[in-house]
This record gives C-alpha cells, structure tokens and sequence, in this order.
C-alpha cells in the first residue's frame, strides 16, 4: 500500500510523521494532509514540535494555538500546539494541586511547574489527546519534533495516566481530612468535586487515545529519514520506541534524494553516498513501505510546492520488495 492508499484508507484517523532534525518531516506532513483535504477527507494537520514550522510550510501564520483554515484548501485545517497556552488551560487545576511535600513523595512536583523539564511536552501532549478524543475531523495528521522530543512524547500517555491516577488517588485519600484537603485543593466541596471529575476525564481521555494510537487500523507512525549514516542510526532507535509503545508502522520516506546529474562530480560523489544508505535502507526495512523522494532545486514552501511533492507520495514500494 503506498502512502497516496494508505491516506485514503477510511479507516486511518491519526497518522504521525517522525524523525531526525531537518529530514523533512514537516513538508512531508503537511504534504500529505494536503492530499487528504483534496481526495475528500476532513483533515487536520497539527505540529507538536515547539519549534513550529507548519505555518512556515504552508507560508501561513498558524501559531496561537487554535485550529486555523488553511487558505485556498479546502477541507484542510492546521494548528500548532501552544504549550503556554496548554499550560493557561491546565494551571487552574494544577494550582488547586499544590501538592506540596505529600506531591513530592508522590513524583508530581514536576507537573506543577512549567518551567520544569517534560512539563511543557506533557501539557501540550495533553491537549493533543483531547484532540484525539473530541475531534471530528475524517484524518488527524502529526507533524511532530525531532526524535528525542518525539520519542519522550510517546511514552507520555503512560506518564500523564500515572500522574493523574496519582492526583485522584491523592485526593480521595485526603477527602475527608478536611482541613487537609483547604491546604491541597483551596476549593469548597463541591468544586473539589468538579475538579476530580475533570481529573478523571482527563485520565479516561489519555486512556483512550493510548488505545487508539496503538491499533493499526486507526494509526500509523510515518518515518521519514535522508540517505545518510546518522539518519538510519536514529531510525533504529524511533521504531524500537514504537515498537515499545506499540505504535503501528508500516511506511518510511526516504528524502532529499540527489538527481543523477552526470557532468557534476559532487553530485555524483553525494549520490553514490546516498545509493550506498538507500541500499542498506531497503535490506534492512524490507517489511516497510518505502518512498523515495528526490531532493527540490528549491525548498518546499507553499501549497504549489506541497501539491508537488504530495504526487509524489504515490510512488510506492519497490516492486521487487513487495507491498505491505
Ligand atoms: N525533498 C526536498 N527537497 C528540497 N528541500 C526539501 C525537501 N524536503 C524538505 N525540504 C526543505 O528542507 C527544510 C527542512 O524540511 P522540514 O522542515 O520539512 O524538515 P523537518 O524534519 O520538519 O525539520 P525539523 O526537524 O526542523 O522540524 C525545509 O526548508 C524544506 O523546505
Ligand atoms: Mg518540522
């Protein structure tokens, strides 16, 4: 199945692109959200990576973290996470959990503080999860951060179900401790139960989208990477994460592929490099779908030049390896 199927597939609802730093993970996401828009389909395409250039791809401005019509598409909406505005949206209920030392015993104080390592990650992540659970949209398309970001992303579903497992466990254990209770929650009776309740869907919610994310039927993980030593190392280490995790993939795009222009010495030098990784790409992923795009004489900005790039995405598995 090439990529061009695997977008029209109806059932596919979420599907994430990944990789190393600058590989081409954006234009590769917003290409394909493109594509989806104009076969039909509802489309979504939002960016996790705090470093946002979805805007830049599109060449519109998308930051403000609010789900913003892509000009001139139809069907295609983009939107970049805000993580302050995520954080503005959690810290009333992370305020009224001034776990103090009792948070601390428990791992929680992290959470507490934007300013925190993960915190920004988390509270963005959160967000993306609620997403999963109340959007509407036929495809949801992640354009997502280099992969260590990414990598610390997946593994956060189970991170945020603890810690909110923790925080309810927390509270109903100081419930009727109610002197206690002031000093944690600062709230009367029954917005303590208010927030309790929104813990609780918050955890059901990360519940939910864990399962999701996980079955191959709605998700997919798209790893895009270029011809190089470094980039298939970091590729190893994305699918053992995925594999950990237990996100489907199924499809790798290999980019920036060097033209073979035969009077230019340097382009021949790049190309027999890059025909050596390409290679090992193939033997070693041979389960995989792989896309080979070729390198632009320009940079890929635009919905001209995502249109072009989206034709590309047909181009599927070698023949001689099969589909899957
Ligand atoms: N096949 C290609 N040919 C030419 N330029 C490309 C190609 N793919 C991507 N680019 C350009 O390379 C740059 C990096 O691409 P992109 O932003 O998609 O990568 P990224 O993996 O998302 O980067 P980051 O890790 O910084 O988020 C952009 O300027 C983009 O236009
Ligand atoms: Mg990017």
């Amino acid at each position: 199945m090439t990529l061009l199927e695997l977008l029209e597939k109806e059932s596919l609802r979420f599907l994430l692109f990944g990789g190393k730093g600058g590989v081409g993970k954006t234009s590769n996401a917003a290409a394909s959200a493109l594509w989806a828009a104009e076969h039909g389909r509802e489309t979504l395409v939002i960016s996790t990576d705090p470093a946002h250039s979805l805007g830049d791809s599109f060449d519109q401005n998308l930051s403000g973290g609010e789900v913003i019509p892509i000009k001139g598409v139809k069907n295609l909406f983009g939107m970049e996470i805000d993580p302050r505005k995520a954080f503005e949206q959690y810290r009333d209920m992370t305020q009224q959990v001034d776990a103090g030392e009792m948070g601390g015993m428990m791992g929680l104080e992290e959470f507490t503080d934007m300013n925190a390592p993960g915190s920004d990650e988390a509270l963005a992540f959160s967000k993306v999860l609620e997403f999963i659970q109340e959007c509407k949209y036929d495809l949801v398309v992640f354009d997502t951060a280099p992969t260590g970001h990414t990598l610390r992303l997946l593994g956060l579903p189970e991170m945020l179900d603890s810690f909110f497992g923790k925080l309810i466990k927390l509270r109903l254990r100081f419930s009727n401790l109610f002197g206690r209770m002031k000093a944690l929650f600062g709230r009367g009776d029954s917005e303590q139960d208010q927030s309790l309740q929104e813990l609780e869907r918050l955890k059901e919610t990360i519940s939910a989208s864990r399962v999701e994310l996980s079955d191959p039927n709605l998700t997919s993980f798209v790893i895009v990477l270029i011809p190089e030593a470094m980039a298939v190392s970091e590729t190893e280490r994305l699918l053992q994460a995925l594999y950990e995790f237990e996100i489907p993939s199924s499809h790798i795009i290999v980019n920036m592929i060097f033209p073979d222009i035969s009077d230019c010495s340097f382009c021949q030098s790049r190309k027999a490099m890059q025909l050596k990784y390409l290679t090992t790409i193939h033997d070693v992923y041979d389960d995989f779908t792989i896309t080979e795009i070729p390198l632009f004489a320009q940079e890929i900005q635009g919905v001209p030049a995502l249109r072009r790039l989206s034709t590309l995405l047909g181009t599927g598995a070698l023949p001689d390896k099969g589909e899957k």
